[in-house]
């Protein structure tokens, strides 16, 4: 007999949850399999796709990480993560925001950053609350609030202050339904920080709107503005209470692949990401995270030369944009992306994107991609070679000329 025959055909589409139509595929993706298809035929690409450094972990975390795994260090770990990790994380956070972190109670050790903000947002927004996020922006936040039922509500920003939020903007758009405000900075796409005044006034916020604040500063020590970090909200009065840090060790210490990031919170918010990480990933790599304690507690000058050389490129980006002609760029306090400005050749972001790919092999992401208010923009990535920025600066000049012809 034909088991199969009283069975409905299965449709992938209408079996899939609904959630799934809130969120696009990533926009970068369509990047990254141009630059992986014409690299497999051997094309010399310019790769300022990737938001990733380009250096090598570090070998003295590789070793301590290594050692670990021949110790046998192997099975679970605590949910929260090893006890010497979030010491070191704490210690860290401390050192950073001037606040005493006690990191076996308010430290919990992630998959990166990004199931840090995931494990938050399940955590913290309800179906049908608003979350404030910055437009143009890493565009997680606002996927990763419509997977949890929460609805995103985007700040524009504008070239003309920088790509900063600017507190008005922020404040016309609460509504009895706001929860969570994200601030990333130093920023993605943009490189632009928060100046202290400007999180003044968004802890003020926060505290009038009874709003959690997600506070994602994994670029904060890849930093090139006055002191050792960018300023933290978290180091404001009343807001510890309120704050979840998102942190990690992707950007700072060229550790992607290792997915290893962290939150901070008070020991009460803690414990109600850690009732949800349960559930997620339940805990982090337990060799990995050795490595991990080694790269905070170790000597951080790996960190510095690290940081030094993205200053570098930095500089040869701004200066080559700045003298093509058509092109306008404000000048990154951190992170390593540049966002300048091509609206003058008359072409979309994702149009000149597509073009530079396709004509010059040279790889960005259209400003489109963060939100609407990119639009107009690209996001360089400089993590690639000094050598790899002056080439490309060359070859895009070649191609915005070929166009003004
Ligand atoms: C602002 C920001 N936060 C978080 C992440 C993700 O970090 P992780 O690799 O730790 O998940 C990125 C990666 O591009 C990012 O740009």
């Amino acid at each position: 007999m034909d088991q199969t025959a009283n069975q409905a055909a299965f449709k992938a589409e209408t079996m899939m949850a609904a959630r799934l139509n809130k969120v696009p595929f990533s926009g970068i993706r369509k990047v990254l399999d141009a630059v992986t298809a014409l690299q497999a035929k051997g094309v010399d690409v310019i790769k300022w796709q990737i938001g990733r450094p380009d250096f090598d972990t570090p070998e003295h975390i590789k070793r301590a990480a290594a050692e670990a795994l021949l110790r046998g260090e192997v099975h679970y770990a605590p949910n929260l993560g090893i006890p010497s990790l979030r010491k070191a994380i704490g210690e860290r956070t401390t050192l950073d925001t001037g606040i005493a972190v006690d990191g076996m109670k308010q430290v919990s050790v992630m998959a990166g950053a990004n199931e840090g903000i995931l494990v938050a947002m399940m955590a913290f927004v309800n179906p049908g609350d608003e979350v404030l996020v910055a437009d143009p922006n890493w565009h997680h936040y606002k996927s990763i609030a419509s997977l949890v039922g929460g609805v995103a509500v985007e700040v524009p920003t504008t070239e003309k202050d920088g790509f900063v939020l600017v507190p008005d903007e922020v404040e016309r758009r609460i509504t009895a339904r706001t929860k969570m405000l994200c601030i990333t900075s130093p920023g993605n796409p943009t490189g632009t920080a928060q100046t202290h005044e400007s999180v003044k006034e968004f802890a003020r916020i926060a505290i009038k709107n009874n709003l959690v604040v997600l506070a994602d500063e994994i670029y904060a020590r890849i930093w090139y503005g006055p002191g050792a970090t960018a300023p933290s909200i978290y180091s404001l009065p009343g807001m510890a209470e309120r704050t979840i840090i998102i942190n990690g060790f992707t950007k700072t210490y060229a550790m992607d692949g290792w997915r290893l990031g962290w939150t901070v919170a008070s020991e009460e918010n803690t414990r109600a990401l850690l009732k949800v990480r349960q559930y997620t990933t339940v805990c982090v790599n337990t060799f990995a995270q050795a490595g991990a304690t080694v790269a905070l507690t170790a000597d951080q000058k790996c960190v510095d030369d690290m940081v030094a050389e993205f200053r570098r490129r930095r500089d040869i980006m701004l200066a080559g944009l700045r003298s093509i002609p058509g092109i306008t760029v404000s000048e990154p306090l951190g992170a390593f992306y540049v966002f300048p400005n091509i609206s003058s050749f008359g072409m979309s972001s994702a149009d000149m994107s597509d073009y530079l790919i396709e004509k010059h092999a040279i790889a960005t992401v259209a400003g489109s991609v963060f939100g609407a208010a990119g639009e107009g923009h690209l996001r360089m990535a400089y993590s690639c070679s000094t050598d790899e920025c002056q080439r490309g600066i060359a070859r895009l000049k070649t191609a915005l000329e070929a166009l003004k012809k």
